[in-house]
């Protein structure tokens, strides 16, 4: 198990946006996670990487309590994260977005910077060609010289799981990675997700689109901050509960 959560509770002055929240995360294991709009998916998601803290319950990673910890500490253990909205740097070149991702986890110090010793020089090497794989896993290699803000929609979203991925996660997680995509973006993402799992990356994805459920191994239901199904996708899209929570709620069922 690479993941295991307990008890996790966010409260947003009198608004509980996350309850009581117990999710145990295989080792390699695509997971889904879906429910309406405002059920606390996004929240749940800031709570595991630190952007905020819990009100209660505990985060274990790879059996270390990381309840509480700071961003980037966690981003060091290995958890990415895109987000909903996703932020890169418009005026730079899709490659130079991965590069500067890199930044998280320096492996020169500044005096090797500062005198550009063999040992950053090399270090530069080695983020150049990590970058142009990460590229290549998610398919904007072809792209990687132009400007990131002229991209369409699709490319800038996987630019944003591109990023994620130069921290060298074990764990990454999506939020709603397929959002907004035209078809062939969607089939292209999915396939850029697969090759990404098929590497060992765990994943857990947020989505409203049902098609992502094909790629999932496992989903999770939560409502009103509270998990209330998990199971197969064939199990969740059959399950009344769901139907009524989520899915007859205006979604399209027919994925
Ligand atoms: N920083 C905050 N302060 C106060 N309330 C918040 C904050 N962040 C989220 N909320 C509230 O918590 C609830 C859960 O929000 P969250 O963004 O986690 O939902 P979501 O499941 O991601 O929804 P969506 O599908 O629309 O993205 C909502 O009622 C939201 O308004
Ligand atoms: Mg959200």
């Amino acid at each position: 198990m690479i993941l295991e959560i307990n008890g996790l509770t966010k409260n947003f002055g009198g608004l509980t946006a996350v309850s009581g929240i117990d999710i145990k995360v295989n080792d390699g294991e695509v997971l889904g996670l879906i429910g309406p709009n405002g059920a606390g998916k996004s929240t749940f998601f800031n709570l595991i990487t630190g952007v905020i803290p819990p009100t209660k319950g505990k985060i274990i990673f790879k059996g270390k309590d990381i309840t509480g910890k700071r961003p980037h500490e966690i981003a060091e253990l290995g958890i990415g994260r895109t987000f909903q909205l996703n932020p890169l740097f418009p005026n730079f070149t899709v490659l130079q977005n991965v590069i500067s991702s890199f930044q998280i986890r320096p492996r020169s110090n500044w005096l090797d910077t500062f005198f550009n010793t063999p040992v950053y020089r090399k270090n530069e090497a080695y983020i150049l060609e990590q970058s142009l794989e990460i590229l290549n896993l998610v398919g904007l290699y072809k792209v990687k010289d132009e400007l990131a803000k002229n991209q369409p929609h699709g490319y800038q979203k996987m630019l944003g799981v591109a990023r994620a991925l130069a921290i060298k996660p074990s764990l990454l997680l999506l939020d709603e990675p397929i959002a907004g995509m035209n078809p062939d973006e969607i089939d292209n993402t999915i396939e850029a997700i697969k090759r990404t799992s098929q590497r060992g990356v765990t994943i857990i994805l947020v989505e409203h689109n049902m098609k992502i459920l094909e790629i999932c191994n496992r989903v999770v239901v939560i409502n009103f901050g509270q998990k209330i199904v998990e199971g197969s996708p064939q199990e969740i899209k059959e399950n009344p509960e769901v139907i009524r929570a989520y899915l007859g709620s205006g979604h399209d069922t027919k994925h």
